[in-house]
């Protein structure tokens, strides 16, 4: 053994492979790998390297003869089955493709997991920010932040678009649940996800930069009409917090600042974000956003060279990613896009492949999803994302043994509504369209034999028997501008029919709202004995029991100003308009 020890250490042990280039050493510093890999690159590989095609848009030859270095799933664009070990199955295989290029540069692979890995079937469905918001807890976030990451790579998956730091100033837009609130400090606080997501091994995003939650009438990719440093002190600092942690990649956003689209921003994400916060990582556009730069349909080579020299790394170019290629490499020939700037969108990106360590582990290491562990932490997560807002009487909590409860509303019994948009498909569903706790399952495990609970959606066949009514009402689920709410923001009809019912029996009602925002409720309320903000809660809907039986005494705030009417929005904390209840509103018991 002796000899053998004293040999190595002489000669040095073998590398890996004594021929292969330096960028291939995991040895070397990153830097010296990535301008090693630089000087090897065409300007087609280059250019490959800055397109993100959309996994239904491409052939498996496509990935190694366009050398494309990133696909997406766009929300719900999932494999058949819709399992972990397909979604494994499908990221080797492009996987594979990637490597077949001469220089072998593994691609990175982004999907939306906003609240837990939706995309997939089994994968454990955390609250959407709203909720998170309402916590105010930092560290749980983190630790979501690192489940929801385990879950990603355990289905080969490196790139997670998350965490949205949008701050809603106007609770009319259709991504209001998928901000942490009005308020920049608490978004800036839950950057925290950033770490979980990163020390998971995988590459977190924040967006959409910059200003997505300002719009004017809160018009989903609408103009934000703020001056600079209206901008700055509202939506830059959970922006700036993320960089401070690390984060990979920034996304930018769809809207406008004052009429010029972020998308061609050059003095924001050049300037501001590179520059002055020293952004090192990339930047990445949004789904055919540049195509909006010029205001027309459809993708220009003038679009592709703004979009570009403003600094965008990365183009989110889901379809038509071969005219963009045809137009960038078009666009540097001409000298109107430099070399430079395509060698620091490369050295951006492969700095990030580096770190990520897929030059030495390019495939799935496979694992389960939808754990009982990450399950407790979503229970815990939609524990303390309740915020109680009324109790009159302190009929909350309710008694476990004893008592006769009738349970209605459309939302009580549907894992799809409990979860809103992003789960499954993009806009979200209705039923039992993933395994989860619904919130009426979790009522039902959480009383005593001795107590009756009975179910119906519209509340019929209740009667004065009964100690309490829950009525679990709320919004059906939306994503992005389908979600925005121009004009009443109330209940639907649907659910004020069911909770007259309850009411005309003469049962106290508790009303559980479902619901990825405030509505327009002040009316009503007077007749509720209780109401339980829930948001969005996800696939553990045990959770929203717990506080209704005293498992969790409530401890969420409001993460953002309660409406005391439609006709007030925007409205939020300082501006002097008498809200139904204010920002950091919540009661316990
Ligand atoms: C969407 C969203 C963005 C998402 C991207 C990819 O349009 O704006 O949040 O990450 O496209 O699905």
């Amino acid at each position: 053994m002796a000899t053998v020890t004293l040999v190595i250490a002489l000669i040095g042990a073998p590398r890996a492979d004594a021929a292969a280039p330096p960028y291939q050493d995991p040895s070397l510093p990153i830097a010296a790998r990535v301008d090693d890999l630089l000087g090897r690159m065409s300007l087609d590989e280059k250019i490959g390297q800055m397109t993100q095609a959309e996994r239904a848009s491409v052939t498996d030859a496509d990935i190694t003869t366009y050398r494309l270095g990133s696909l997406l799933s766009g929300g719900g664009s999932a494999p058949s089955p819709n399992t972990a070990t397909s979604w494994a199955d499908m990221y080797d295989r492009f996987q594979s493709r990637a490597l077949a290029t001469p220089l072998a540069i593994p691609l990175v692979y982004g999907v939306d997991a906003v609240h837990g890995h939706n995309n997939v079937h089994g994968a454990t469905i955390f609250p959407h920010n709203i909720g998170l918001g309402a916590a105010r807890d930092p560290a749980l976030v983190e630790q979501i932040g690192r489940a929801t990451a385990d879950e990603v790579a355990a289905t080969g998956l490196d790139w997670n678009f998350a965490p949205c730091l949008c701050v809603a100033r106007n609770d009319r837009w259709g991504r209001t649940y998928e901000s942490f609130g009005e308020q920049p400090e608490i978004a800036t606080a839950m950057t925290s996800y950033i770490t979980g997501v990163q020390g998971g091994g995988v590459l977190a995003t924040a967006k959409h930069y910059i200003g997505d939650g300002g719009t004017t009438g809160g018009d989903d990719q609408g103009d934000t009409q703020l001056s600079e440093a209206d901008l700055r002190a509202i939506h830059l600092p959970p922006f700036a917090e993320a960089v401070r942690k690390g984060v990979g990649s920034v996304m930018i956003s769809f809207s406008s600042w004052n009429g010029q689209k972020l998308h061609g921003h050059q003095h924001l994400i050049t300037n501001v974000l590179k520059g002055e916060l020293g952004f090192t990582g990339f930047v990445v556009s949004d789904w055919n956003g540049i195509d909006q730069i010029d205001g027309a349909p459809g993708m220009t080579a003038a679009e592709v060279r703004q979009a570009v020299n403003a600094g965008i790394d990365m183009v989110m170019v889901p379809e038509a990613w071969r005219t963009f290629i045809g137009h960038l490499r078009a666009e540097v020939q001409a000298g109107r896009v430099t070399q430079a700037r395509i060698d620091d969108a490369n050295r951006r990106i492969l700095t990030k492949k580096f770190e990520l360590g897929l030059f030495e582990r390019p495939y799935a290491v496979r694992a389960p999803i939808g754990t009982a562990e990450h399950r407790a932490l979503a229970r815990q997560a939609v524990r303390q994302s309740q915020v109680l807002l009324k109790n009159d009487g302190n009929i909350l909590p309710l008694a476990r043994e004893g008592n006769r409860i009738f349970v209605a509303g459309r939302s009580a019994d549907n894992i799809g509504y409990q979860s809103g948009g992003w789960t499954i498909t993009w806009q979200g569903g209705s039923g039992a369209i993933t395994p989860g706790t619904s919130i009426l399952a979790g009522i039902r495990a959480s009383v005593a034999p001795s107590t009756t609970v009975t179910y119906n959606a519209n509340g019929t066949g209740i009667d004065s028997s009964y100690r309490a009514a829950i009525a679990v009402v709320g919004e059906t689920p939306y994503a992005e501008g389908q979600g925005d709410r121009p004009g009443a923001m109330g209940l639907a009809s649907t659910d004020l029919n069911t909770i007259a019912r309850l009411r005309a029996a003469g049962v106290p009602v508790i009303v559980v709202l479902v619901s990825g925002r405030p509505l327009d409720i002040a009316t009503q309320v007077p007749n509720w004995r209780a109401l339980l903000a829930s948001w969005l809660p996800g696939t553990e809907g045990q959770g929203v029991a717990d506080v209704l039986f005293g498992g969790y005494r409530p401890t969420g705030k409001l993460p953002v100003t309660w409406m005391a009417s439609a006709g007030q929005q925007p409205i939020n904390s300082g501006d002097g308009k008498p809200p139904l209840y204010p920002y950091g509103f919540g009661l316990t018991y």
